[in-house]
């Protein structure tokens, strides 16, 4: 079976979350590609949210998880993409439920928020997590909806 390869990402507020999850990962034998940063040296995080935003909807990573000093600027440029349903998660319930009734996509996490358990805890419920389907599976085809229209707004 192919393994699943998750796409991960960050700007210098969420550098050290995305260090640990990968040393999570590798202990784990979990696939992933590191689409930076590199250091804390301050960078813009629209760029590291489009390129792991990419490699979702092209279907060359599984999910993305992004980590910035909130988690709400990726959050933000990661659901500019069409195809990408990005939510925020401080907390294992919210992370749970946006898989189950949101089949989120990228999980965004801040840096300056919670710490690195808790990082690794919440990125181990998202990549566990199935998405309930049933009821739900509707109302994602209507924001589908919302963004086959904006397009020719
Ligand atoms: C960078 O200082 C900070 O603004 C960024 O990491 C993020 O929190 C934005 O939402």
């Amino acid at each position: 079976m192919k393994k699943k390869i998750i796409a991960l990402g960050a700007d210098h507020g969420g550098y050290l979350l995305k260090e640990a999850i990968k040393s999570y990962f590798n202990a784990n034998d979990i696939s992933f590609i590191d689409f930076g940063t590199a250091s804390e040296s301050s960078v813009d995080y629209p760029a590291y949210a489009l390129a792991v935003s990419k490699a979702v909807v092209k279907g060359e990573c599984y999910c993305g998880i992004l980590c910035c000093g909130t988690g709400i600027g990726v959050s933000i440029a990661a659901n500019k993409v069409h195809g990408i349903r990005a939510a925020v998660c401080t907390d294992e319930f919210c992370t749970e439920m946006s898989r189950r009734h949101n089949n989120a996509n990228v999980l965004c996490l801040g840096g300056r928020v919670i710490d690195k358990d808790k990082a690794v805890l919440l990125s181990k419920i998202f990549l566990e997590t199935p998405f309930d389907g049933g009821r739900h599976q509707k109302r994602l085809e209507q924001i589908q909806e919302i963004e086959n229209n904006e397009k020719i707004l």
